[in-house]
C-alpha cells in the first residue's frame, strides 16, 4: 500500500502532514515514511535525524535500499533522501527503474508507504504519485493553491492514469476546507469526472509551526491543539484506505 502527499504549490504542509500521519498511524500499522523531495530532503530534519546512507548513496553510489532505512524515532521507519543533489531533482530513467525495484521490495516488509513528494508538476514527483495507490493533494485557502492543486489533479488524472484523490485544506477550519473542497470538486467533477475525497481541514496552529521549529512531530507531545486532533480525525479516515491483512507496528515487534 503506497499513499503519496503531494500539492501543486509550495510550502502547502505535505512535510508537516506526512511526519504526524506516519506517527499517527504507526502503532497500528508498519509505516515506512519515504522523503520522496529527492534532491530537496526534509523529513530528516523535521525529525531531528541525520541518516549516513540517504537515497544518494543508493541511486548514485549502489548501496541497497535497505541500507539507508533508518528509525523515525516515533514508531515509524524512514527512507532519507538527500539536500542539494541536483541528479536527483529528475531522476533518469535507469534510477527510477532501480528506486521502484528497490521501493517494491521494500512495500513487501511494510504494511504503509508514505511518500512526501515535492511540489508542482516536475516528472519526479507526477511518477511518485502515479506509483501511489492513492494521492493525498493538500491545498491551502489561497486562490494559487487551489489553482494550482487542480492543474496537478488534471495532469495526474488525465495523462498519468492517477484516479484515486483525497484532498485536505491546510491552514483553514472545517467549514472553510469544506467549501473550498466542494468548489474544487465541482470543477474536477465536471472536467475531469474523478471523484475526490475530502479527508478534512487542518486549522492553522501556532503549536504546529512551533513544533517544525523544535524539530518535533506535533502529535509526539501535543495532541490536544486544534491542529493535532484534525490530523488525528484524517489518520483515522485513511486507515478506511489500507487494507486489513497485515495490522502490526514496528513497536509492537520490537
Ligand atoms: N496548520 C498549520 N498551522 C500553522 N503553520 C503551518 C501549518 N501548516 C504548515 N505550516 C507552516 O508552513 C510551513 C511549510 O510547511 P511544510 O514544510 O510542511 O510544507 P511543504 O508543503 O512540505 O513545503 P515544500 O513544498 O517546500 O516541501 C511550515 O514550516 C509551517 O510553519
Ligand atoms: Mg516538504
Amino acid at each position: 500500500m503506497m499513499i503519496s502527499i503531494t500539492s501543486g504549490k509550495g510550502g502547502v504542509g505535505k512535510t508537516s502532514l506526512a511526519v504526524n500521519l506516519a506517527l499517527a498511524l504507526s502503532p497500528e500499522y508498519k509505516v515506512l515514511l519515504v522523503d520522496a523531495d529527492l534532491g530537496l530532503a526534509n523529513v530528516d530534519i523535521m525529525l531531528s535525524i541525520a541518516p549516513k546512507v540517504t537515497v544518494k548513496h543508493v541511486l548514485l553510489e549502489g548501496r541497497s535500499i535497505r541500507e539507508a532505512v533508518v528509525e523515525g524515532g516515533y514508531g515509524f521507519h524512514v527512507l532519507p533522501a538527500a539536500s542539494g543533489v541536483v541528479e536527483l531533482v529528475q531522476p533518469d530513467s535507469d534510477m527510477k527503474g532501480a528506486l521502484e525495484l528497490g521501493l517494491n521490495e521494500l512495500a513487501s516488509s511494510y504494511d504503509l508507504l508514505l511518500f512526501d513528494t515535492g511540489a508542482g508538476i516536475s516528472p519526479a514527483v507526477l511518477w511518485f504519485n502515479c506509483l501511489a495507490g492513492y494521492t493525498i493533494v493538500v491545498f491551502t485557502p489561497e486562490p494559487t493553491s487551489i489553482t494550482d492543486a487542480y492543474a496537478l489533479i488534471k495532469v495526474l488524472y488525465r495523462d498519468y492514469g492517477q484516479k484515486n484523490f483525497l484532498l485536505v485544506a491546510n491552514q483553514a477550519s472545517q467549514k472553510e476546507g469544506e467549501q473550498y473542497f466542494l468548489h474544487l470538486k465541482k470543477v474536477i467533477d465536471s472536467y475531469l469526472g474523478a471523484n475526490p475525497i475530502f479527508l478534512g481541514a487542518i486549522p492553522k496552529d501556532p503549536a504546529l509551526a512551533q513544533s517544525i521549529r523544535s524539530q518535533k512531530p506535533l502529535l509526539a507531545y501535543h495532541r490536544e491543539t486544534k491542529a493535532a486532533k484534525a490530523i488525528l480525525e484524517i489518520a483515522e479516515k485513511i486507515k478506511s484506505f489500507i487494507p486489513v491483512t497485515r495490522k502490526n507496528s514496528l513497536l509492537s515487534n520490537s
